[in-house]
C-alpha cells in the first residue's frame, strides 16, 4: 500500500525541518529518515551560524568573505540572497527558542576563518544540538507534521514507477526500506524534498557522521537530475587525533579565539609561514598547510595550542569539547590538543536554483546535499547551517507558490520478486571500506591525474560489483550506502579529472595553477 502525503522530505536536519515547519501550515508534510531522527550532521556542528548582526559589519563584507573563501567559483546571485536572508533566519530560530548566547542584551559573536568581522551566533561549542532539538520540538508539535524514523530511502519515484505512464515527468516521492520490518514502501507525494545531507563518508577519516553517504546525490543522480562541482570536498584542519575516538571535530572557533597551530615538537607557530592571515585564513589553506607539516616532517598529528590563554575563558567558552577532552586525560587550559586534517563538507552536490528547485519537476533539494552556488570552491565556516534555513524556506515557499490540482498516479509497489536474501555481507563490509580508504589515499587534500585515474578505476571495478549484488540481494541500509557511497565516489573522481586547475578545495600537482575564469563542473546524467 503506498502512503500518500502532500509533500515527502528526506532527511531530519536543518534544511529538512526548516522546510517542514514552513511547509505545514499548508500542507501535510510526511518527514523520513534513515536512523533516529538526530542522526545527521546537524546536531554534531559546534562553531555556529553566520550572520550580520553587528553595527560595524556590512551585507558586502560577508559577500566578499564567502567569495574569497570559494576562490571566486560562488554564484553572486546565490551569496547576495543567503547573506541578505541571513539575519532573518536566525531571528526565525531566536523564536523558535534556540537560547543561542549572548553578551548582555547582544547576541554573542564568535570569529571564524576567512571571516573579516565576528558575524557568528552560537550555543557553546554545541550550536548544532541546540538547534536540531529547537527544530524537532517544533515539527512535532505541528499536526501536519508526521515524522518517520528508521527509513532509508532507495530511490526517487519517477515516471517508470507509475502503473500508466502518465508523461508528467514529475517525481512522486521515494521508496524507502522500513529498517526494522525489512518492508520497502512507497511514499508519495505532489512534491518531494531532498535534504539528506553530504556524502563525508566517501572518505576514511571524516567528521561527518555514519549516515552522511551521499544518498540523496546519487538518487537524484540515478533520476536524471544534474549534480555540480564535487570534486569540491572540504577537509576540516583540526580534527582531534586519538587512536580511540575518531571524527571527534575541535572547531575552528578555537582558533577564531586565539588558538595557534604548532609544531609538536619544536613548537614553531607555522601558519604565518604559509598565509598571512595565519591561523585564520580560509578553511583549505590551513588544512593543506597541516597536511604539508604532517607529510614533511613525518609526523602523526599537528598541535592547537589555546593553552595561553586565560583557563577560564577557554574552559568557559568550550565547554563541551574541554570536558570531552578531559575524559581522554587531556586538559586543554594546559596542554596544547593533537589534530589533523580530517573530511568534514561536501560543497558540491545536486544542481539547485534560488527556489531549490533540481532539474526535474516535482523535485527540490535543500542544504549540504546540493549545489546552490553558495560556496564555491571552499565553503566559508559557518555558511552551511544559514544554507539550510535560506534554501529550506526557499523550496517551502515554491511548493506553495505552484501548487496545482494535479494528483499523484497510481504507483508500483516495490518489486522483489526477484532477489534473495544476501548469502555474502562480507562483500559489502569490504567494498565500504576499500573505497574509503582509496578515496582517503588518491583523492585526498592534495591530488594527481594519476591518482584520480587510480580511483577511477578501481571504482568502475566495484561498481559492476555492486550492481550484480543489488540486482540479486534484497536491500539492507549497508546495501543502499554502500551504492550510493560508490556513485558518489564516482562522481567526485570524475569531476576532479575534468578540472585542469588548482581552485579552492581542487588543488592537483599536475595542474597547480588557477585559471582565470572560474566554471562549474557540472556532470549530466
Ligand atoms: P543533515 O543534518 O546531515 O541531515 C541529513 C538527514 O538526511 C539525516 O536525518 C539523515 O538521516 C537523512 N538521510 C540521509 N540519507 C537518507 C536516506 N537514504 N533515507 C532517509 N534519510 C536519509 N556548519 C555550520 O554552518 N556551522 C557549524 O558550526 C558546523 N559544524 C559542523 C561540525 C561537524 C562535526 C560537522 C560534521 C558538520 C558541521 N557543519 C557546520 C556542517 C553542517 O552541520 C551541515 O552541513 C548541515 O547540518 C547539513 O544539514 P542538512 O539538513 O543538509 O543535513
Ligand atoms: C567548526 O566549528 O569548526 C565547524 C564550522 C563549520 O563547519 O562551518
Amino acid at each position: 500500500m503506498n502512503d500518500t502525503y502532500d509533500v515527502i522530505i528526506v532527511g531530519s536536519g536543518a534544511a529538512d525541518l526548516t522546510a517542514a515547519i514552513a511547509l505545514a501550515e499548508h500542507c501535510r508534510v510526511l518527514v523520513l529518515a534513515k536512523g533516529e531522527l538526530t542522526g545527521g550532521s546537524t546536531a554534531w556542528a559546534q562553531g555556529g551560524i553566520a550572520a550580520v548582526l553587528d553595527a560595524g559589519d556590512t551585507f558586502e563584507n560577508h559577500i566578499e568573505d564567502t567569495m574569497v573563501a570559494g576562490a571566486s567559483l560562488n554564484r553572486r546571485e546565490t551569496v547576495e540572497f543567503v547573506v541578505e536572508n541571513a539575519p532573518a533566519s536566525i531571528e526565525r530560530l531566536v523564536e523558535m527558542g534556540v537560547p543561542f548566547n549572548k553578551d548582555s542584551d547582544a547576541l554573542h559573536l564568535t570569529r571564524e576563518g576567512g571571516h573579516s568581522h565576528r558575524r557568528i551566533v552560537h550555543v557553546d561549542d554545541a550550536t548544532g544540538w541546540a538547534v536540531q532539538a529547537a527544530l524537532l520540538k517544533t515539527a512535532e508539535a505541528h499536526p501536519n507534521i508526521t515524522l518517520l524514523p528508521g527509513q532509508a530511502c532507495i530511490d526517487l519515484i519517477t515516471g517508470r514507477h507509475e502503473e500508466r505512464y502518465s508523461g508528467s515527468g514529475r517525481v512522486w516521492g521515494v521508496y524507502a526500506l522500513d529498517e526494522k520490518s525489512g518492508k520497502v514502501r512507497a511514499h508519495v507525494g505532489r512534491a518531494t524534498i531532498l535534504a539528506s545531507g553530504g556524502a563525508g563518508r566517501v572518505y576514511q577519516f571524516s567528521t561527518a557522521p555514519r549516515g552522511a553517504t551521499g544518498d540523496g546525490i546519487a538518487m537524484a543522480w540515478r533520476a536524471g537530475a544534474r549534480v555540480s562541482n564535487m570534486e569540491m570536498m572540504q577537509f576540516h584542519p583540526t580534527c582531534l587525533y586519538n587512536l580511540e575516538v575518531k571524527n571527534f571535530l575541535i572547531t575552528e572557533a578555537v582558533r577564531g579565539e586565539g588558538g595557534l597551530l604548532k609544531h609538536p615538537v619544536t613548537g614553531h607557530r607555522y601558519m604565518p609561514d604559509y598565509d598571512e592571515r595565519a591561523e585564520l585564513a580560509p578553511r583549505d589553506i590551513v588544512a593543506r598547510a597541516n597536511d604539508d607539516q604532517i607529510k614533511r616532517y613525518g609526523l602523526d598529528y599537528v598541535h592547537l595550542d589555546i593553552s595561553h590563554l586565560d583557563p577560564d575563558f577557554v574552559a568557559g567558552h568550550f565547554p563541551n569539547i574541554y570536558d570531552k577532552l578531559l575524559t581522554l586525560g587531556l586538559d586543554m587550559t594546559k596542554q596544547p590538543i593533537p589534530v589533523v586534517p580530517a573530511q568534514h563538507y561536501t560543497c558540491g552536490g545536486i544542481l539547485i536554483d534560488l527556489d531549490g528547485r533540481t532539474d526535474l519537476p516535482g523535485l527540490y533539494a535543500a542544504g549540504e546535499c546540493t549545489e546552490s552556488g553558495l560556496h564555491g570552491a571552499n565553503r566559508l565556516a559557518s555558511n552551511s547551517l544559514l544554507e539550510c534555513f535560506v534554501f529550506g524556506e526557499a523550496a517551502a515557499k515554491d511548493i506553495i507558490a505552484r501548487w496545482d490540482a494535479l494528483d499523484p498516479p497510481p504507483i508500483r509497489a516495490w518489486d522483489e520478486s526477484r532477489v534473495t536474501d544476501s548469502d555474502e555481507e562480507v562483500i559489502i563490509k569490504q567494498n565500504w571500506t576499500e573505497i574509503r580508504r582509496f578515496m582517503w589515499n588518491y583523492v585526498g587534500i592534495v591530488r594527481t591525474t594519476k591518482r584520480l585515474e587510480r580511483a577511477q578505476h578501481r571504482i568502475n571495478m566495484m561498481t559492476h560489483e555492486v550492481e550484480d549484488y543489488y540486482g540479486h540481494f534484497r536491500v539492507t541500509t549497508d546495501l543502499i550506502e554502500l551504492r550510493n557511497l560508490l556513485q558518489c565516489a564516482d562522481l567526485i573522481v570524475k569531476s576532479a579529472l575534468h578540472r585542469k586547475e588548482s581552485r579552492g578545495l581542487h588543488y592537483t600537482l599536475d595542474y597547480p595553477a588557477m585559471l582565470p575564469q572560474a566554471v562549474d563542473t557540472v556532470l549530466v546524467p
